[in-house]
């Protein structure tokens, strides 16, 4: 494997996926990690990543000085070939002058990074600072119009820096780069796969588990149902889910979860109808933030009764993944919705976490899933929220208007499935906002609730496009839920992007 140093620059994920993507196992650790604990990993490369400050700044970040002596190789990118630098005593310009997009790098050495990839490459540059001079021992192996050391390495310690971004796609060869650090340099092995993974993992599950209990929460979405049967392959019945039916799931969910868990995969899944206790949680509460407490804090009561009484469960598997981490790590963000996922257990629960899928990106997950044997329907899942239908009736939720909604998203996905958008649309589902308008049905008058469709092109839900779904299309949607659900006598599609409004409506 090679560990990734996050000194917080934006592409540091990315730096992380291109290495798997180019067959070796990565991960992204904080930079402030001990190089006994780095040590411990046993990686064949260390990559220093990019990241805001400057390393001349008081409280520049910088990693233990003992990782140099690892005798590990070493890939300083930005930030990181500027911490590289000034460790080992280079010259630096402290432009101060950012320097940020395309660059044309002349090769100037036999580098082994650049080796056959002729001497002149566009690269993706964004730094402030310059080395004008390499530190003693080093070389120059490229430069460009405004950094004179746009590349360098001490080959003989192990040590390459470049000052561009080798992980953006913008930087012509940037795979290639990589591969030679990663193979050339560092030797590796390559061949990290799904199927690798499931390998590894089902041996780690078992080791760490034994002979004890596991217990698992169930959605139906891709990380737990991944999750699920990944713990189930390693360790069988030993493996307990528990499936809340809060009442706010889709049409048909609930019955397709257990058809596909217990039926298919012949797990033990208890499935618990909390459909009542949801209702009248939620009886009379219209605030948004407030509808999102009550179901996420009435969703780990549930669970944890069912604990209880199955007792003696030692281990808790969750469905996190790595931008999950990622993203509470570093988030000083002003929280826009409280998210409740169903993983998001409390820790007072006093389990053991499992937490198998912890160091994939969803993709991989999607990957992993899909060599597992889940359904096609599960793997590529669009996004559903753990509040589930209880944010798309907005306002007070009802039986009434829950029925609304489900019958209404029902259509939706069948006609979107029917014109073979269910691919293309990163999400899709209708809402019921808490108004009724007048309409007329058949020579009479009616009064009846609006329908709202809202479908989106995203990649990572942090922004988003509406998508231009074809007029005959949205047409028929119209049609058919005006005319098949009851109660409804208008249809309205949001086109707003996110932002600035958000996917959900509440
Ligand atoms: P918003 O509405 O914030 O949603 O633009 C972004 C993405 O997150 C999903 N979402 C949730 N997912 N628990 C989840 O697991 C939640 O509480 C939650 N709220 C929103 C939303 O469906 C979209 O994909």
């Amino acid at each position: 494997r090679v560990v990734v140093l996050d000194f917080g620059g934006q592409y540091n994920q990315l730096i992380a996926r291109r290495i798997r993507e180019l067959g070796v196992y990565s991960e992204l650790v904080p930079y402030h990690v001990t190089a006994e604990e780095l040590a411990r990993m046993k990686p064949k490369g260390i990559v220093f990543s990019g990241g805001p400050a400057s390393v001349y700044a008081e409280d520049a970040p910088a990693c233990d000085p003992a990782i140099y002596e690892l005798g590990i190789p070493i890939l300083g990118i930005c930030y990181g070939m500027q911490l590289i630098s000034a460790r080992f005593g280079a010259r630096v310009d402290r432009a101060g002058k950012r320097e940020y997009g395309k660059a044309e790098l002349e090769v100037v050495s036999d580098s082994p990074l650049f080796r056959g990839l002729g001497t002149s490459l566009t690269v993706w540059m964004s730094h402030s600072d310059a080395v004008v001079e390499p530190p003693p021992g080093f070389r120059v192996d490229g430069r460009t119009s405004s950094a004179p050391v746009a590349a360098m390495s001490d080959p003989e310690r192990g040590l390459f820096a470049v000052q561009f971004h080798p992980e953006v796609k913008h930087t012509e060869q940037g795979d290639e780069i990589l591969r030679r650090f990663l193979y050339d340099v560092c030797g590796c092995a390559g061949g990290w796969t799904a199927e690798s993974f499931i390998e590894d993992a089902v041996k780690e599950i078992r080791e760490s588990v034994g002979e004890k209990r596991v217990l698992c929460a169930l959605s139906g979405g891709v990380d737990s149902s991944v999750t699920a049967v990944l713990i189930h392959r390693a360790i069988g019945d030993q493996l307990t889910c528990v499936f809340v039916d809060h009442g706010l799931l889709r049409k048909g969910e609930a019955e397709s979860v257990m058809r596909t868990f217990r039926d298919h995969f012949h797990m033990n899944v208890i499935q618990v109808d909390a459909r009542e206790r949801f209702l009248s949680k939620l009886a009379g509460v219209t605030d948004p933030e407030q509808k999102r407490k009550i179901i996420g804090n009435e969703f780990i009561r549930v669970f944890e009764e069912e604990a209880e009484k199955l007792g003696d469960h030692h281990f808790l598997g969750q469905g996190t993944l790595y931008t999950d981490i990622i993203e509470s790590g570093t988030a000083t963000a002003q929280t826009i919705k409280s998210h409740h996922n169903v993983g998001g257990l409390p820790e007072e629960m006093k389990m053991e976490l499992i937490e198998p899928l912890k160091t994939l990106f969803k993709d991989e997950v999607r990957r992993v899933g899909e060599q597992l044997g889940l359904p096609r329907e599960i793997v590529w899942r669009q996004p559903f929220p753990g509040p589930g239908l209880g944010i798309r009736v907005i306002g007070e939720v009802t039986e009434e208007k829950l029925a609304i909604v489900r019958e209404s998203d029902a259509i939706l996905r069948e006609e979107i499935a029917r014109a073979g958008l269910d691919r293309e649309i990163w999400q899709y589902f209708t809402v019921l906002p808490d108004f009724r308008s007048v309409g007329v049905m058949g020579d009479a008058r009616t009064y009846a609730y609006t329908v709202g469709i809202r479908a989106v092109t995203s990649v990572d839900g942090m922004t988003a496009d509406w998508a231009r779904i074809p007029y005959d299309v949205l047409e028929r949607i119209a049609n058919r839920i005006v005319g098949e659900v009851e109660g409804v006598n208008r249809v309205v599609y949001d086109i707003t992007s996110k932002p600035p409004a958000t996917i959900e409506w509440e």
